[in-house]
């Protein structure tokens, strides 16, 4: 497998030992595979998988830090480092051939990867897996890429438990038989038979009616359901995939929902993740967006084929509450509005977007944001800087009573004054940003 490895820490003696364990060193770019040897976790993480080397000690901290950048793991210089690496990079390869996203499901962040690899790992098992995430992040998207990715020849079958009437839910799932009530003018075989061989999606499962949750016990654990007039079993093969928006584990123990049932449902259970964890993933979609857009539209009359920085700062500087379904109805109802130009300015965002995005410097810590600032030439650091020991100073004061003293051992080394005046600095402080 072709691998890059960036920084020069490695030994030649390391280097020949993944040679010879049959490894070739290529650039960057056509790597399957990066090492990072550096002192610190690189800070702009590739899209290929990567493994982070610690060039002197490794730090646990770091070694998170890496981790949840989307490294695959971090490790230390030591002698065995050629024997661990061989053997990681071996793992990786089992798994890196499926982790391509399919046109249409952005996933560039690691955050989404990681996601993503879990969907493609679990894909190819019969186990049940239950999607859990905020309202518009994607589990159907992740539902469908489940099941497109499971091999499985038969039907993928949506099954809105919130949406269909409490008395008609059980028939359409299991089916009935002529005359099994006073509706059923024809046998129906349900939606569970219909989807042998592929996926029965359950949709909102906490709106599952306590008693089907009951019935689809059974049914999940023998694969077997009976229509309504009907004491027959049928056996079916189907793979079950369940979604919520809500916190199941607090569900079951109010008891709104069936303990059995959750286990049964939740054999594994994909978290995905928000948009706002996911910051990265921000101009990739809006661009999916606008492709979208002229795709489902493809009367409008002109095309926007860029967006400004200020705009996708702004963009990425909103806390998204409604995720990626909210950022396409901004998307969406921008364009529809735009009647000239080819880009989509600050000015053609809904005006709550570019008001709920001050640029306060907490969404500084942001790197992407961050980056973006840069690029557009509007990163003003003093003020940042300026603005964040301002919230500082005013949270600790207030924590402290008023004590200059006692908020400088609140705010650290920064405002500790000196010995004989440990709430010197603090007071320049209160002078400087006239809060005294
Ligand atoms: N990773 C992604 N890439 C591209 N589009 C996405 C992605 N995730 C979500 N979307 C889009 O966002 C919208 C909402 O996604 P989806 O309906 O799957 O959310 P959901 O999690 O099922 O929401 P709910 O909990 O409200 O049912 C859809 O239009 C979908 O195409
Ligand atoms: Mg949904």
């Amino acid at each position: 497998m072709d691998i890059a490895v960036l920084g020069t820490a490695l030994s030649t003696h390391d280097r020949r030992r993944l040679a010879t364990a049959g490894f070739t060193e290529v650039a960057p770019d056509r790597a399957v595979v990066r090492l990072y040897v550096s002192p610190k976790p690189p800070s702009r993480p590739p899209r290929a998988p990567w493994i982070w080397i610690s060039a002197g000690e490794l730090d646990p901290d770091d070694a998170v830090t890496a981790v949840l950048a989307g490294a695959y793991d971090a490790l230390p210089i030591t002698s065995e480092l050629a024997t661990i690496l061989a053997r990681r990079i071996a793992e990786l390869g089992v798994q890196v051939a499926p982790g391509v996203p399919p046109p249409g499901f952005v996933a560039r962040s690691a955050a989404a990867r990681r996601a993503l690899g879990e969907l493609d790992r679990s894909a190819h098992t019969s186990m049940a897996v239950l999607l859990t995430g905020e309202t518009g992040t994607g589990k159907d998207l992740a539902a469908h890429y489940l099941h497109e990715r499971s091999g499985r020849h038969g039907a993928f079958v949506p099954i809105n438990c919130a949406a269909i009437p409490n008395e008609l839910i059980e028939g359409e799932l299991f089916g009935y038989v002529r005359g099994a009530f006073s509706g059923a003018v024809a046998d129906y075989d349900g939606l569970i038979v219909a989807a042998a061989g592929g996926t029965v999606f359950l949709d909102e499962v906490d709106d599952t009616p306590k008693t089907l949750q009951v019935k689809l016990l059974r049914v999940l654990e023998d694969h077997v359901t009976a229509r309504l007039g009907e004491s027959e079993w049928r056996q079916t093969d189907f793979r079950i995939v369940a979604a919520t928006n809500r916190d199941l584990d607090e569900l079951v123990q109010r008891d709104e929902f069936g303990a059995d049932l959750y286990q049964r449902l939740a054999i594994v259970r994909i978290e995905v993740p928000p948009l706002r964890d996911r910051r990265e993933d921000l101009p990739e979609l809006v661009e999916y967006l606008i492709a979208r857009f002229y795709r489902e539209d493809p009367a409008a009359m002109h095309r926007v084929t860029r967006v400004t920085a200020t705009c996708l700062a702004s963009l990425a500087r909103y806390p998204w509450p409604g995720n990626v379904r909210e950022l396409r109805n901004v998307i969406f109802q921008s364009l529809v509005k735009k009647l000239a130009g080819d880009e989509l300015l600050l000015s053609d965002l809904p005006e709550r977007i570019v008001r709920g995005a001050p640029e306060h410097a907490s969404a500084l810590f942001d790197r992407t944001v961050l980056g973006q600032m840069i690029d557009g030439g509007r990163l003003n650091l003093r003020a940042v800087r300026d603005e964040l020991e301002r919230a500082a100073l005013e949270l600790a004061l207030a924590k402290s009573g008023g004590s200059p003293a006692r908020a400088a051992r609140l705010l650290g080394e920064v405002g500790r004054g000196t010995a004989s005046d440990p709430g010197g600095t603090v007071r320049a402080m209160i002078r400087r940003h006239k809060l005294g």
